[in-house]
């Protein structure tokens, strides 16, 4: 296992001619500064949502004149649209290794997909809820669903990646042998605050020593990684379009059978049923069962066309552009006086593009607000849905989190150290305030996008959009 701190430092300069390995749509947009200019947006946020793959635009464009119901029509398009959506969720299915036996569901994204997954996890021997172990690193898509359906134990993450592990397997071992074992383990695979990943074989096979199952939540990881569960063991995998380059509305959840077809259905309603009368429901297996409603297949395409893209590009090559940028955030940000990037494990088994930092002297907001004001910058703040994490390592108050993918630039790495240092040395040159708990700039002059059709931006910067949500002034 290589520590991802075993790296060579990167110095400045040294990724700025990197360019993105896939193109995105937007990339070129132009972002407005506060002093007048325009600056390409950089999106530093993917891993909150990134932006479409061009080829997930060119497939939903060939798709639309197809598009009619799903699973409901005789219409010849209703089957092509049919035979597009069961085709989507094979290749969504193939891309993340699923074993034949295995069942793809197109849900909305991980959230829904654990939210899924929560309601199918089996009662223990007694009768009670299933139990499911869980870390406290987890964002809060992988912590509430257990805690709200299933008999959920949250392990305090260790100083070390090794340790971790060792708390996960002493606590899965303590309770088999006190004859009330886990059904399942819950863990990230790679963290939203910092991208670090624990050693997944090494869950999977503590997990299944234990007798438990295995759910990884795949969100940061799949979009960065190749992940099998053929390969690896998983039983279970969630993971979103969004954060995959298919921001059309679609997830999945893949996995075994027998949980979700014993599992309470997800949503009642029309297509997860064989037949209804009054007084009983005859409920479909297989994917039906989770996916009652008019299918998403616009979303499920979308996502099948970025799986296929990711698929067709060389992984070394996808890791190593993510890689240099992600050490280039660290080393850059962390060589600047007052800094502080945020680690969760020196001996982390790897890390995609994910770095959260903190600037002395200044709120996450403020920073956030700069960056983006004077620099064109789009970066998440706040506490990023995983509050009991950012209270324990100290950052109650929250963090800045950059992040990269395939369509990021060194360019737009380099403009962000460069902007973090500028803001430590000379300070911030346009005024901002807080406004019902939201950074803004006072006096903002920046115009909404041309065409956008907008009189003014609804605010959602701030402390993570997962606490604020506010308006800007009119006008702003
Ligand atoms: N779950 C997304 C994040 O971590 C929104 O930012």
């Amino acid at each position: 296992m290589t520590a991802i701190t075993e790296t060579p430092a990167c110095p400045a300069g040294t990724v700025a001619a990197l360019a993105p390995v896939l193109p995105v749509v937007g990339h070129d947009t132009p972002a407005p500064l506060v002093d007048g200019r325009r600056v390409p947006y950089a999106n530093l946020d993917v891993a909150a949502s990134a932006p479409a793959l061009q080829s997930v635009a060119d497939a939903i464009t060939r798709t639309l004149p197809l598009y009619a119901s799903v699973h409901r029509g005789a219409g010849y398009l209703s089957q092509v649209s049919t035979s597009l959506y069961e085709t989507a969720r094979r290749s969504i299915g193939e891309f993340v290794g699923a074993r034949d036996d295995d069942v793809t569901l197109v849900v909305r994204n991980t959230t829904d997909a654990l939210n899924l997954l929560a309601g199918c996890v089996p009662a223990s021997d007694d009768g009670t809820p299933g139990r499911v172990l869980v870390l406290d690193v987890e964002h809060h898509a992988n912590l509430l669903p257990w805690q709200r359906s299933a008999d959920a134990t949250v392990v305090v993450g260790r100083a070390t990646a090794a340790a971790t592990v060792t708390a996960l397997r002493d606590e899965l071992a303590a309770a088999r042998a006190a004859g009330r074992p886990y059904a399942l383990l819950a863990v990230t695979g790679a963290s939203n605050v910092t991208g670090e990943s624990l050693p997944l074989d090494d869950l999977v096979a503590t997990a299944h020593a234990a007798g438990a199952r295995i759910l990884v939540d795949g969100a940061q990881l799949v979009p960065h990684r190749r992940v099998s569960l053929a390969a690896t063991g998983i039983d279970y995998l969630a993971f979103s379009g969004h954060k995959t380059y298919a921001p059309f509305g679609a997830g999945a959840l893949v996995g075994r059978r027998d949980w979700l077809d014993a599992g309470t259905p997800y949503l009642a309603g029309g297509g997860a049923v064989r037949s209804v009368r009054t007084d009983h429901t005859d409920w479909h297996d297989g994917p039906a069962r989770h996916e009652a409603g008019s299918p998403n297949v616009l979303g499920a395409v979308a996502l099948a066309a970025a799986c296929e893209t990711l698929a067709g590009i060389d992984p070394v090559a996808l890791r190593e552009h993510e890689d240099a940028l992600r050490r280039r955030l660290v080393d850059g940000l962390g060589e600047i006086d007052g800094v502080q990037v945020v680690q969760l494990w020196a001996d982390a088994a790897d890390a995609v593009g994910v770095v959260t930092f903190a600037v002395a002297g200044y709120e996450p907001g403020q920073v956030a607000a700069y960056l983006s004001a004077e620099h064109g910058i789009g970066v998440r703040d706040g506490r990023f849905c995983a509050h009991p994490l950012l209270a324990r390592l100290g950052y109650g108050a929250g963090a800045v989190r950059s992040s990269v993918g395939v369509g990021t630039s060194g360019e737009e790495v380099e403009r962000l150290v460069e902007a973090v240092a500028a803001l430590v040395a000379d300070g911030p040159r346009a005024r901002y305030d807080v406004v019902d708990g939201l950074w803004i700039v006072v006096d903002d002059p920046r115009p909404v996008p041309e065409g956008s059709g907008l009189d003014g931006l609804l605010a959602t910067a701030g402390p993570g959009g997962d606490e604020v949500f506010g308006c800007l002034p009119e006008g702003a």
